[in-house]
């Protein structure tokens, strides 16, 4: 039987990862992912400086942790916030016994940490929700932006971050052609990862592609979901991009 024959979702972000590293092409839009562990990270810490630390099966923003290496007037300071809680250490070792009590009893991942477009000085990502059903191709059905909670470090709806337009939050970025021309580029770069993932998940209908936008407007693939919520594009006013992520995710039986 072939490899994840009609396996349709997948919970782990590790094996999601390794997935996407496989291909040449979308290998650059992923950010470096290490196995959480003493030495990761802070080896990890290091090289990136800041980086987030996640539980393997998460969901929501839940026991999700951005850690930082800073340095301040000669010396070195660790600091880790995980939901409003921001914590600051002068020795590693104090910092990665804290962080650990903090960590809900999972297995964790670390990955390079994106410093994210901003509006209003909270960070904001998008979800781009690609979808097919068994008669159709890959399309994609909804593109929306995710502002995080004013004192969170995650964006995601069930965190209390707001779903707003992409095109707004893009706005002070990009504007006019420009703009259009790098959305079509985010939309184009879902289907890809749809694509690349059906090569060894067949069974895959529905993903939904959280993309973090650095400084430079690189998009970085942080997380890719096989079961995404569509209720958040029901909190746009216009419901059209709901009433078609509602209609592919019936067809594909989920909702019933
Ligand atoms: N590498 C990263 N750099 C910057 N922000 C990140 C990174 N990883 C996650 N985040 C933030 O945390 C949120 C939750 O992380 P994610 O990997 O999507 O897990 P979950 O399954 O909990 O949604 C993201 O939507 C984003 O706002
Ligand atoms: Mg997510």
């Amino acid at each position: 039987m072939k490899k994840g024959k009609a396996v349709r979702t997948l919970g782990s972000k590790w094996i999601k990862t390794k997935v996407l590293q496989k291909s040449k092409s979308l290998r650059s839009y992923v950010p470096e992912t290490k196995l959480f562990s003493h030495s990761s990270l802070l080896t990890m810490l290091q090289k990136h400086k800041m980086v987030y630390v996640k539980p393997t099966n998460g969901s929501a923003g839940h026991g999700v942790i951005r850690a930082e290496l800073k340095k301040q007037d000669g010396s070195i300071l660790y600091q880790y916030q995980s939901g409003m809680k921001k914590r600051t250490f002068h020795t590693f070792n104090q910092f990665f016994i804290s962080m650990n009590q903090t960590k809900l009893k999972r297995t964790y991942l670390i990955q390079q940490g994106i410093h994210l477009l901003q509006k209003d000085k909270r960070p904001f990502d998008v979800r781009i929700m690609v979808q097919r059903t068994s008669g159709s191709p890959w399309k994609v059905t909804g593109v929306i932006g995710r502002l995080a909670h004013p004192k969170k470090i995650v964006t995601n709806y069930h965190s209390q971050g707001k779903p707003l337009s992409l095109g707004l939050l893009l706005s002070p970025y990009l504007q006019g052609s420009k703009k259009q021309t790098y959305k079509a580029t985010l939309q184009k770069l879902g289907v890809r990862i749809a694509k690349h993932y059906q090569k060894t998940y067949p069974g895959f209908r529905e993903i939904g592609v959280d993309i973090g936008i650095g400084p430079n407007l690189h998009p970085w693939v942080l997380e890719v979901n096989t079961s995404p919520d569509p209720f958040i594009f029901n909190q746009l006013k216009n419901k059209k991009m709901f009433r078609t992520v509602l209609k592919y995710a019936k067809a594909n039986g989920r909702f019933r």
